[in-house]
């Protein structure tokens, strides 16, 4: 019995003494685990400041590009704005080329049936009765009118030739909306075939008209004959 409870002294000694020299070891252990943790705690602190200016330049660089983005667009919507601008322009500014047949006007008339047209009066309106070309159907051979259906600068010319034995030269006008904007004579007196013309550029507007009439002296002549002509044509949309 007094074996056993020696025993059990050593035991319980050895066991207190193993004890003692583990906490010793423990507690630098436990330093050395400490130091270790701090080491890591600074290096995790630095890898965070690390990985923090990783995103921080991150961001920056995303802003910067944001911005440039940005900017492109500026830029962009400022060229569309400009394209925009330049389209409407073009649409005002009209087609200086015209290449569709039904964008066009012009037409071309000249005078047929008979030698000769006389006493013509002041204020008649010259029919020329043949029409060539009509493009745009401006032209109303009915009547000698021209109306314009479309706004823009136009061309207009007549010719034509006087006829000898008549009372007077001849003298017709281009007239616009009854207003004479440009004049040609043909003296036909003493036997000599004369050829008067006259060419205008004229702005109009849907609804203008246009005519050759006899202005000046009264009772004259022309002749026929595909001698006379009457034209215009749209040179560009205003
Ligand atoms: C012009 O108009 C006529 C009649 O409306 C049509 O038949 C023709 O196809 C048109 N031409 C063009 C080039 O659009
Ligand atoms: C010609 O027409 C104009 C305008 O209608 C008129 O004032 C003028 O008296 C006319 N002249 C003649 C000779 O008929």
């Amino acid at each position: 019995m007094a074996y056993h409870l020696l025993f059990a002294l050593i035991f319980v000694t050895n066991a207190y003494c193993v004890k003692a020299v583990s906490v010793g070891e423990l507690e630098s252990r436990i330093d050395a685990v400490e130091k270790q943790c701090a080491a890591q705690n600074v290096q995790f602190k630095e890898e965070n400041q690390k990985l923090r200016n990783e995103l921080e330049q991150l961001r920056a660089t995303v802003m910067k590009q944001d911005a440039q983005l940005q900017d492109e667009i500026k830029d962009l919507r400022q060229v569309a704005v400009e394209k925009i601008k330049h389209i409407g322009a073009g649409q005002k500014r009209g087609k200086r080329f015209v290449i569709d047949e039904n964008e066009t006007v012009a037409f071309h008339a000249t005078l047929t049936g008979g030698r000769a047209i006389q006493h013509l009066h002041i204020n008649q309106t010259i029919i020329f009765n043949n029409v060539m070309l009509n493009i745009g159907g401006a032209y109303h051979s009915q009547h000698g009118l021209f109306v314009a259906n479309v706004k823009g600068i136009y061309i207009f010319s007549v010719s034509i030739m006087g006829l000898y034995g008549g009372t007077d030269s001849t003298m017709v006008f281009i007239m616009k909306n009854g207003k004479e904007v440009a004049a040609a004579i043909a003296d036909g007196r003493g036997g000599t075939h004369d050829q008067g013309s006259t060419t205008v550029v004229l702005q109009l507007v849907p609804g203008d008209e246009v005519w050759v009439s006899v202005q000046r002296h009264d009772d004259t002549a022309i002749w026929t004959d595909s001698l006379d002509s009457f034209m215009g044509c749209l040179i560009t949309y205003t």
